[in-house]
């Protein structure tokens, strides 16, 4: 695997590349890599892709200091993983290496980051599209791989590569759970023992509220019921548990205003955070 740190001779690499007509296949990571990520490697290879992946803990998009100084670095465990997956290209660049300038751009996806996850993490969505945008322009990928984990994320880019006519095709590849059902997610590394148990409430509400969803029941009445059964537990707690419309976003109460909709969960264990989904 060949790796780069900087800008300037990745592109030259990525440019040969093109020369010989390599599909380039990103996968934008934050590191502390797990099958999730590898999933997504596989999926890019499967599809002929000259695999580029990154790993960059990327500062504009955490709304919370500690949660950036605490976010999992497991650079030595994330390099095995990737060569052992056959990624061609890692991209792992410093922070001074991604902004060498201050930024000064912010992005506004309207609706789209005001709800569920804009509610929580002001800011959080400009970071991502400002870092996604850099990546794109770096390695210039044809397609672009992200976990369905992290769904208003996926709508956001997806509105960012029509916004700025970005020639890719993007991929949102299934969330991979552990045996017990827990979404794979590298902020799970954060976990202790006990935590990671209780971890679990998230995909069983989201199972749960399916089910009552199908029974007739309301968004409102769910949410408040979900909230009052999380927070029995002191170390546990609901953001929020939401139905939207898969590609819009906009907030259902039930399943009968639409046939393409996802339920959304968010909270904490402790001081981690975590997020999951199911697509109804
Ligand atoms: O999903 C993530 O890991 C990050 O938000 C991403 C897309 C790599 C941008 O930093």
């Amino acid at each position: 695997m060949d790796i780069f740190h900087e800008i300037k001779p990745l592109k030259a690499f990525l440019r040969e590349k093109n020369k010989a007509d390599a599909r380039v296949g990103l996968v934008p990571t934050m590191g502390a890599l797990h099958a999730g990520h590898l999933s997504l490697i596989e999926i890019a290879k499967d599809q002929g892709c000259l695999t580029v992946c990154s790993i960059f803990v990327n500062p504009a998009q955490f709304n919370n200091p500690e949660d950036l100084k605490k976010y999992p670095r497991t650079l030595e465990a994330d390099v095995a993983l990737l060569e052992k997956a056959g990624c061609d290209v890692l991209f792992f660049p410093s922070v001074e290496e991604m902004y060498a300038t201050k930024n000064v751009i912010t992005f506004d996806f309207g609706h789209l980051d005001k709800t569920m996850e804009g509610e929580f993490r002001l800011g959080h969505f400009s970071g991502v599209a400002l870092v996604v945008s850099k990546l794109f322009h770096i390695v210039h990928p044809a397609h672009a791989f992200f976990g369905q984990k992290d769904w208003q994320q996926f709508t956001i880019i997806k509105q960012l590569v029509k916004d700025l006519n970005f020639d890719l095709q993007l991929h949102a590849v299934p969330t991979l759970r552990e045996e017990d059902g827990l979404a794979m997610s590298s902020r799970n590394q954060r976990l202790n023992t006990e935590q990671r148990k209780k971890a679990l409430i998230f995909y069983k509400t989201l199972l749960e509220a399916q089910q009552q969803l199908h029974a007739g029941k309301t968004m409102s009445d769910i949410e408040k019921s979900a909230k009052r059964n999380i927070e029995q537990d002191p170390e546990c707690k609901l953001e929020y548990l939401r139905l939207a419309h898969r590609e819009n976003l906009t907030a259902l109460s039930n399943v009968e205003e639409s046939d393409t909709a996802v339920l959304c969960i968010a909270g904490f264990i402790g001081d981690v955070r975590l997020i999951d989904n199911i697509l109804l």
